[in-house]
């Protein structure tokens, strides 16, 4: 299927390295307009990340790995331990530019560490880019994995609801819910997807509606307030979503509206599985509440489309993010396997390097 690089003309990907800059689909337009922009310096892959011109955890941690490069690139430094120190304040910028998604700050200490192996600043050079394609390269295989791993969860004849973007364009390969949703479709398992419009910024109804179409997956658009509705009328057998950070012990933390989504999959009996790669872990945090939550600018709220929708000083919060805690959750879907609960336990023996047993496959 190959849909990330489909989606539009079979040319573009949602991001890609072209000698000397980063390219990237600007989302912020979709599905109206398609738009590529070009990043040339590491500031512009900061502010593109920020304004969510690209998103998602994955691919923001691939884009800042070219930032980093690009930083690398245009470094004015005469001696190696100059030009590292320059990279890690590129670093530490691009790192401030979402506080929530982990893969961000894991994808910066990955490629920084290639400069452990650096003999000079062309070399230093060098390596940033190697680890920036290798990491861009991984993730595009973690995504069939999980797919692979996730679509045999997915019971024959399935409706998967699906909450916020967590397909090819918040990766670099088909998504992580979406790989799934994809690599089940792919098996015959899935009769329709129920996509969340995800307010405020509709990443459900810009784009994961924009990328199932595409690929000519049945889906439904409902608004965030119908998911319930819709479980109780039978119309929802599975939920699937992304993951932006997940605890040692698996608390998830997600696009906002995750939480309530977790909830009345509870309430309704039906499995609420998290599908992310284990760079979306920090092992450093047990408890969710303990995940910085972006809080992002009023305007997302009190407007839609450009069109003002609230009066002008009324008060106005915008978590970008909420946690849904471990218990919620029937399964976390991985590159290497899927971790059932007890999450500290499961997600500790893939840390470990451990490949997890399948999950019970329901024949399609
Ligand atoms: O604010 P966004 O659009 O970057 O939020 C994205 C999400 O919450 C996704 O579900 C998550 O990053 C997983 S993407 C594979």
């Amino acid at each position: 299927m190959n849909s990330h690089v489909h989606i539009i003309d079979g040319t573009l990907d949602t991001l890609r390295w072209v000698g000397d800059a980063l390219e990237l689909i600007d989302q912020r337009g979709l599905p109206t307009q398609v738009r590529m922009d070009r990043c040339a310096t590491v500031g512009e892959v900061a502010r593109a990340i920020r304004e969510l011109r690209v998103r998602g955890a994955p691919a923001i941690g691939v884009a800042a790995a070219y930032g980093l490069a690009l930083g690398g690139l245009h470094a004015r430094a005469s001696t190696l331990p100059e030009f590292v120190s320059v990279v890690r304040c590129d670093a530490d910028n691009l790192a401030a530019t979402r506080p929530t998604a982990v893969n961000l700050r894991w994808a910066l200490d990955r490629t920084m560490r290639a400069l452990d192996e650096a003999t000079d600043v062309d070399h230093g050079r060098a390596l940033l880019l190697r680890a920036a394609q290798e990491l861009h390269c991984e993730d595009e295989q973690n995504c069939r994995a999980i797919g692979a791993y996730g679509a045999p969860l997915i019971p024959p004849g399935s409706r998967v609801l699906t909450h916020c973007n967590a397909g090819a364009l918040a990766t670099t390969g088909i998504g992580t819910a979406l790989g799934v949703i994809r690599a089940a479709y792919g098996a015959g398992r899935i009769r329709e997807v129920l996509v969340d419009e995800t307010r405020p910024v509709l990443q459900g109804a810009r784009l994961t509606a924009w990328e199932l179409a595409q690929d000519g997956i049945p889906a439904t658009l409902i608004t965030d307030n119908a998911a319930a509705h819709f479980m109780k009328l039978g119309r929802v057998d599975v939920v699937v979503v992304g993951a932006d950070r997940i605890t040692a012990r698996g608390d998830v933390a997600n696009k906002i509206g995750t939480y309530g989504v977790a909830l009345a999959a509870r309430a309704h009996g039906l499995p609420f599985y998290v599908a992310a790669p284990l760079g979306t872990v920090d092992f450093s945090l047990t408890d969710g509440d303990a995940i910085p939550i972006e809080e992002r600018s009023s305007d997302e709220v009190t407007t839609l489309g450009g069109v003002r929708i609230a009066p002008h000083g009324i008060a106005v919060e915008n978590p970008a993010f909420d946690v849904t805690p471990a218990r919620f959750i029937a399964g976390i879907i991985t590159e290497r396997g899927v971790a059932l609960p007890d999450f500290a336990e499961s997600l500790s023996r893939l840390r470990a390097g451990e490949t997890l047993p399948g999950p019970v496959i329901v024949p399609a």
